[in-house]
Formats: structure tokens, sequence, C-alpha cells
């Protein structure tokens, strides 16, 4: 009896404390990150800024609601109790004041750490301090924590991920994990029981078509980074993503070439999380990210990955099932020309053999929305003729026409 008790304790423990947040990212996160644009220059004022433009915006509005900031927020030290302590020149009212504020406004907050001794900017790690980390994470109410992978020699990605984990489940407060090991150790395979989240590459970097060496690692451009991870589908659904890493939407390439990042963040269910200075983003890049029909591709309740269609030529075409036998489409100009697109749906049939889902449009009826400009644009009964700018995206919802 003694032993069946101790077995019973022991399962109940293991079920109960060894687990990460549940109903946390049940769709794609949203939200924005300081690192693209501020590096470690962050402070107390633009976080505060941030959070303003964030409602001012829309953006909120719009469902971006976790405001992140990542390396360079702590002092160089720990104090005399081994806590960590934010800069005292950037934040001189402390962080819970700053968090405070971020919730004051609708938003939540994220941190970040590193699972190494030092953070990738050669802050304090928490390595040997996960417990006593995600307690004071915890005390100052923050929702998100991203934990990175620099100066971790020797150890192992799963465990090290587990243990930050666990610590953060100890807290009692539901943190969304987001696994940031570039890919590496494959998290895709084991980062759905550790984490909500996980980066699938190395940093991005604000180009289409680029690759940029730094030694032991490259940035990627949008489309390498898409290229190398478009396998990975079957990984990504609620509660666990694929992260293609924070966008660099409003951070220089050209307008068009921010329409297809962000159509195809939110084909692949990405996280959507910003990387601009939202205070003095221009209004094309706000009326991008704040675009409600493409969002919504992004948070379809499936969470299907898209995949490429084809890729003949100049045009590649993507397609991601949504829920309720609707689908979406991006026709995406990779040349540096305009072209035409004269497409007849029937003869191209589409079959996602990943979810099991079949376009019918040789006996169903669809109607076509264009996403990008809110118009209709008639039935798959007729080809769909359209011209696609260099670089550019034709993003498209079909829904079955039942009358
Ligand atoms: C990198 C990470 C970036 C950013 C940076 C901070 O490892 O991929 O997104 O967090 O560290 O130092």
């Amino acid at each position: 009896m003694r032993n069946i008790s101790i077995l019973l304790l022991f399962f109940i423990s293991i079920t109960t404390f060894s687990q990460k947040a549940k109903d946390v990212a049940t769709t794609p996160p949203m939200g924005w990150n300081s690192w693209n644009t501020f590096g470690t220059e962050i402070n107390e004022q633009l976080v505060k800024d941030i959070a303003d433009a964030f409602v001012d915006l829309g953006l909120r509005d719009a469902g971006y609601n976790y405001l992140v900031l990542d390396d360079g927020w702590m002092a160089k030290e720990r104090d005399e109790n081994n806590n960590l302590v934010p800069g005292p020149n950037k934040f001189p009212n402390g962080m819970k004041d700053v968090v405070d504020y971020v919730h004051s406004r609708g938003l939540k907050f994220g941190i970040y750490n590193c699972a190494g001794n030092k953070t990738c900017a050669g802050y304090p790690g928490s390595r040997g301090f996960e417990y006593q980390d995600a307690k004071l994470y915890a005390e100052w109410g923050v929702d998100f924590l991203k934990y990175d992978w620099c100066n971790t020699e020797n150890l192992n990605a799963k465990g090290a991920y587990q243990t930050m984990r666990d610590a953060l489940y100890a807290t009692g407060r539901p943190i969304l994990f987001s696994i940031c090991e570039w890919g590496d150790n494959d998290p895709w395979k084991w980062g759905e029981e550790m984490g909500h989240m996980w980066r699938v590459t190395g940093d991005i970097i604000n180009c289409w078509d680029c690759k940029v060496g730094h030694g032991t690692w490259s940035s990627l451009g949008v489309w390498p980074i898409i290229k190398l991870r478009k396998e990975i589908r079957k990984y990504t659904g609620p509660g666990h993503w694929n992260d293609f890493d924070m966008m660099e939407v409003g951070n220089g390439m050209t307008a068009a070439e921010d329409r297809v990042h962000f159509a195809m963040w939110s084909m692949l269910s990405s996280p959507l999380i910003m990387g601009n200075d939202l205070r003095s983003a221009s209004k094309e890049t706000i009326v991008t990210l704040t675009n409600k029909e493409v969002i919504a591709v992004n948070q379809d309740e499936l969470g299907i990955q898209a995949y490429c269609h084809s890729d003949e030529g100049e045009l590649e075409i993507w397609v991601k099932p949504l829920h309720n036998g609707e689908w979406a489409f991006a026709f995406v100009n990779m040349s540096k020309e305009r072209i035409e697109v004269d497409y007849e749906w029937n003869r191209h049939p589409v079959k996602d053999d990943l979810s099991n889902r079949e376009l019918k449009a040789d006996h169903i009826v669809y109607k076509i929305r264009d996403l990008y400009n809110h118009k209709d644009l008639g039935t798959t009964k007729t080809n769909l003729k359209s011209d696609i700018g260099s670089h550019d995206v034709l993003m498209l919802r079909l829904v079955p026409d039942i009358k």
C-alpha cells in the first residue's frame, strides 16, 4: 500500500510539475521585440513609448499583445543575493514599474535571458539560477520569456530548456516560453513539450534574399529563412510554433517586399513579432502590419503551416488550409519584373497530404477575396487574372460558396 502511494505521489508530481503553461499561444503569438532595431539600446522611456504606440496605431486592436524586451536590459552583474538587476540608468524605476505600465495599456510583457552563463551581449545568463530568475520574473508580472543559447558550452539543449520550463511552471504564472536556439538542435523535434515557440534559424536580416556571414554564423534574409525551413510543417500547431524570427517589416525593404514578408509569416503560421521602431513607422508599414484579413490567416485556428504548391519560374504559389474548408493562397512574384497571372483553378489540383485536405475547385465553387486590396475577385469558376509587381504578392482567401 505504502509503495503504491509513493508511486502515486511520484506520478502526480511528474504530471503536476513537469509541463509548460497550458492554454498559452493557442494561435501564433503576436507582439513586438526590441532587438532588430534597438539592440541593447533599450530603456524605460522606449518601452513606454512603444506601449503607447501599440495602442495609438491600432496594433493592439489588430491582435498584437506581447511587448518583449530583448538582450541588454540588465546590469552587468547580479546583486549580492544573486538576483538579476535591471540596468540602473536604463530602468531607473526598476522593471516592475515598466511591466505595470505595459499591463496598464492592456498589453503583456516579455523579457529575455539565456541558458548560458552569459547572454549573447555579455549580460548575466540564467545557467544555475533558473528557479531564482523565473521567480523574479513572475514577481514582476512577466508574461513571456525568450530564452537564448549563447555561452552554453556542454549543455544539452533539450535538458536546458526543460529546466527553465520547469522553473517557469513552478512560479504558477502562465508564462509563454520562447525557445531561441536557432534551430541548431532540431528544437521542432522536442520543443512542443518544452515551450510555445522555437526559433528555426539564426538571426533574420532586413533583405529579400541575402545571407550575411559573421564568422561562426550568418544572418539570413526573408527567403533564405523560408527555404531553409519549409519542410518542418508537421511540427507546428496550436500551442507550439515554428518561429521564423522577429519581422523586418518597416526596416528598409520595399513596401512590396514587406507585404510578401508579412504574407509569408502569416501563411507559415509563424509568430508575428514586429521588430521595427513603432514610434516612427510609416503609414504604409502600419497598414501592412494591421491588415486584419492577413492576420486572420496567421491566426487561423487550425494552425497549419503553408507549403509551396508550385515554384515554376518567377511565380511561387504557397497554400495554407484554413478552418471550414477555406484556403489561403499567396502568389509571389520572385522576379524583378511585373508578371501577369492567368490561373485556371481546375487545372491545378491542390491536395495537402499533411492535413489531408483537398481544394475541390472542380466541383465546389469558391469565392475569392483579395486580402491586401480588400476586394472580392469573383469565384474559382473563372480564371484568376491579375498582374503582380516585382517582389510583391497577391494574397487570397478562398471560401466555399455554399448557398
Ligand atoms: C541572438 C538571438 C537574437 C537576439 C540576440 C541578443 O542569439 O537570436 O534574436 O536575441 O541574440 O543578443
